[in-house]
């Protein structure tokens, strides 16, 4: 087993998304890095983002009440930094950056054209929770660029190269190393055979160690495996549904 150090606590999940948040409205917009946001619920869609009242941010979006969170591809990352470190207070952090405002669908700040992915959100509740303030709000409308969907109207998020960050460092996502509900899958025929061919084979002498979820008992309601239907969207709203 690994030693393990420990430490005071702190604020340490990652991976997570560096979001380039807009507030206000088209014509007077601003926009900050947020990498304290998640989900919060899938039924209502429901989100949250924290933010530090010192922000030039914080009142326009209390006073507002509305936000986008436009995930930002790997291309953006010196721009999702740099309005992250500079306040809008006294520049225009679009013109700055050479950020394009699109017209958002249900709310009045802009969503950032270059931006893959959009979440337009509507602020529900305002929490203190110390030196940030969480706004939690529901999702009232979801873009995306065109490249990102299929012709059978899919969303595939591998297309977008999203941004992630952890403990201060930016990064690419890398990549697809399993699909939801792929722990659940049968070996394929072929791989059937080629462990069997394997298992009686005099050379064989090793036993295939059988993974933790195969040999552990199972409750009537792990039995239930996922559907064709429920696991096959692993980038839809289905797979959302975690
Ligand atoms: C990667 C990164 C993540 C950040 N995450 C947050 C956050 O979750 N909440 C927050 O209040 N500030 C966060 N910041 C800091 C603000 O984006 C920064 O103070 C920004 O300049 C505020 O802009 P404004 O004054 O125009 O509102 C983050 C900055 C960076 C670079």
């Amino acid at each position: 087993m690994k030693e393990r150090k420990h430490f005071a606590p702190g604020a340490l999940t990652a991976p997570i998304p560096p979001a380039m948040v807009t507030v206000g409205d088209f014509d007077n917009a601003n926009v900050l890095t947020i990498a304290w946001t998640g989900i919060l619920a899938t039924v209502p869609p429901k989100t949250y983002i924290s933010v530090r009242p010192s922000r030039h941010s914080y009142q326009i979006l209390k006073e507002k009440g509305e936000f986008v969170i436009n995930l930002p591809s790997v291309a953006l990352a010196k721009e999702v930094d740099f309005v992250g470190i500079y306040t809008g207070k006294k520049m225009d952090k679009f013109e700055k950056c050479q950020l394009t405002k699109q017209r958002s669908e249900k709310v009045a700040p802009p969503t950032i054209a270059e931006c893959p992915i959009a979440l337009e959100c509507r602020v529900t509740d305002i929490l203190p929770m110390g030196s940030h303030d969480v706004f939690m709000a529901d999702i009232v409308s979801v873009s995306c660029q065109d490249h990102i969907i299929d012709a059978d109207g899919k969303m595939h998020f591998e297309r977008a190269d999203l941004l992630a960050y952890a403990h201060g460092e930016y990064y690419s996502l890398g990549e697809i190393v399993g699909r939801f509900g792929f722990s659940t899958d049968k070996p394929k025929k072929s791989e059937k055979t080629k462990k069997n061919t394997a298992k009686n084979s005099e050379k064989a002498v090793k036993v295939e160690k059988k993974p933790f979820y195969e040999s552990a008992p199972r409750s009537k309601q792990q039995k239930k495996k996922p559907t064709d239907k429920n696991k096959g969207a692993p980038h839809g709203r289905k797979a959302a549904k975690k």
